[in-house]
C-alpha cells in the first residue's frame, strides 16, 4: 500500500518541509502544520490522523461546541421550508445521522425513501418517523449497500416506480478487520465507495429528469489525512488498518463528488463532514475515540444539520456543485500539507475501475 511505501513517506516529509514555509491562505486558515504534532521520523498516515483528530482546533470545530458556535451564523429560515411533492432517498436511514435527516425531511412534508439493510431495524425507524412527524409518505426498501447486485436490482425497480429529487448517500461503515462480502469485495470499499458509486450512477438517469436534483454524500473530515490511492482499492497489501481504509474511502467519496459535478451539470452534488456525532457507528467502530470524546460529541440531529441544509435549502443549491461542506459552508478538501492532492490520472483511474466493477455486477444481476 502506498501509505507504507518508503518513497511515499519521503515525499510526505518533503511536503511537510515545504508546507511549513507556505503562508496560511484563506483555504487553510483552520489548520496549521504545528497542529500536526508529528515528528518527521514517525510521520505516517496513522500518526497524522491521530494527531489531526486530537488537534485542539479541529476538535473545537467538529464537536458539539463547534456546532453551537457555527450555528450562530446559520439562517434558520434556510431550512424552514415545505418540501411536499419532492422525493428524497436516504441510505442507512434506520440509525444515527441518516435517521435524523430522514425525520427532518419528513417533518417538512417530503416523500422519504428509507434504504436500509435490516428489515427489523428499518421498520422500527419507519414507525418512529411516521409517528413523530405525522408524514405517511415514508417508504422502506431493503438493500445491502455492500452488495452491488442488490443495488442494481433496487435502482432499476425504483426508476420504474418512483421519481427522485434528492439522493442522500449516508450509509457507511468502518470495519476494523479485513472482511470480504459474498462477492469477495473488501467490506469498507464495497459499502463506502463502490456502493455509493453504483447507487449514484444507477440513479443519475432518474435524477436527470427531476427539478432541482441533488446528490449529497456523507463523507468524513477523516478523509483529510488520506491521498487518493487507486493502486490498492481493496486493501490487499500491507497491514490492514480499518481507520485508514475508512478515511481512504471517504477521500474517494470527495473525489467522486468532484468528478460527478463536472460530468452531470443538471444535478447539484455535494459531499460533507457531519462533525463527530454520538451514533452507534462511532460507539462500536471507534470505542477509544468514543470514550475520550463522548461528553463533547454532537447529537445525531446536529450531525444531520448540514445534510438537511444541503438537501432542502435554496441557499445550498446556489453554491457551485461538487464542494465539501461542514456546518453549512464549503471547506477545503486538503490540509496545507499538500501531499494529499492527487493527479488527474488517478482520479480518472478511480472512475474507470469503479465503472468496470459496476458493469460487471450489473450484467450479473438477474432481470437487468
Ligand atoms: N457519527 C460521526 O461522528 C460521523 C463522522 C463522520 C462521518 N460519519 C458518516 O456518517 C454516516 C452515518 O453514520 P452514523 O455515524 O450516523 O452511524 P450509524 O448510526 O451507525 O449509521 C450508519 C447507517 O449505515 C447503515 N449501513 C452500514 N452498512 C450498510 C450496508 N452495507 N447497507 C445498508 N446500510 C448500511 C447502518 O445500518 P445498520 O443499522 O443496519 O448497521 C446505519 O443505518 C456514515 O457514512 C459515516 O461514515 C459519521
Amino acid at each position: 500500500m502506498l501509505n507504507t511505501d518508503s518513497s511515499y513517506l519521503l515525499a510526505q516529509r518533503r511536503e511537510k518541509r515545504r508546507s511549513s514555509d507556505v503562508p496560511q491562505t484563506s483555504s487553510s486558515q483552520d489548520w496549521k502544520p504545528e497542529h500536526c504534532a508529528v515528528r518527521e521520523d514517525d510521520l505516517s498516515h496513522r500518526a497524522l490522523a491521530l494527531s489531526f483528530m486530537r488537534s485542539q482546533d479541529i476538535r473545537l470545530k467538529t464537536t458539539r461546541g463547534g456546532y453551537e458556535s457555527a450555528s450562530k451564523r446559520f439562517n434558520p429560515a434556510d431550512v424552514e421550508v415545505d418540501v411536499a411533492g419532492r422525493s428524497f432517498l436516504v441510505t442507512g436511514a434506520n440509525s444515527g445521522i441518516g435517521k435524523a435527516t430522514a425525520k427532518e425531511i419528513a417533518r417538512r412534508g417530503g416523500t422519504v425513501h428509507l434504504v436500509c439493510r435490516n428489515k427489523e431495524r428499518a421498520e422500527i425507524a419507519k414507525e418512529e418517523i411516521v409517528t413523530e412527524t405525522g408524514n405517511q409518505n415514508i417508504f422502506l426498501h431493503i438493500v445491502d449497500i455492500s452488495n452491488p447486485k442488490e443495488i442494481w436490482k433496487f435502482a432499476e425497480k425504483f426508476q420504474n416506480e418512483h421519481k427522485l429529487n434528492v439522493l442522500i448517500n449516508n450509509a457507511g461503515c468502518m470495519v476494523n478487520n479485513r472482511e470480504l462480502t459474498e462477492d469477495g469485495l473488501e467490506k469498507n470499499f464495497a459499502t463506502n465507495t463502490l456502493g455509493t458509486y453504483i447507487m449514484t450512477t444507477a440513479l443519475v438517469p432518474l435524477l436527470e429528469k427531476a427539478a432541482d436534483a441533488r446528490v449529497i454524500t456523507v463523507s468524513s473530515g477523516g478523509m483529510l489525512v488520506q491521498k487518493l490511492n487507486v493502486s490498492d482499492l481493496q486493501s490487499e497489501s500491507g497491514p490492514f488498518d480499518g481507520t485508514m481504509v475508512y478515511a481512504q474511502n471517504k477521500r474517494q467519496q470527495v473525489v467522486l463528488t468532484e468528478q460527478w459535478a463536472k460530468a452531470h451539470r443538471n444535478i447539484h452534488f455535494s459531499v460533507m463532514h457531519p462533525g463527530w456525532a454520538d451514533t452507534p457507528a462511532v460507539r462500536s467502530a471507534m470505542p477509544d475515540f468514543y470514550e475520550r470524546m463522548k461528553n463533547s460529541l454532537r447529537t445525531e440531529a446536529q450531525g444531520a444539520d448540514t445534510v438537511l441544509w444541503l438537501a432542502v435549502s435554496a441557499e445550498a443549491a446556489k453554491l457551485p456543485s461538487g464542494l465539501f461542506f461542514q456546518d453549512r459552508q464549503p471547506v477545503p478538501t486538503h490540509l496545507p500539507l499538500a501531499y494529499t492532492h492527487s493527479p488527474p490520472e488517478d482520479e480518472e483511474k478511480l472512475l474507470e475501475v469503479l465503472e468496470e466493477f459496476s458493469q460487471k455486477f450489473k450484467s450479473a444481476s438477474p432481470g437487468i
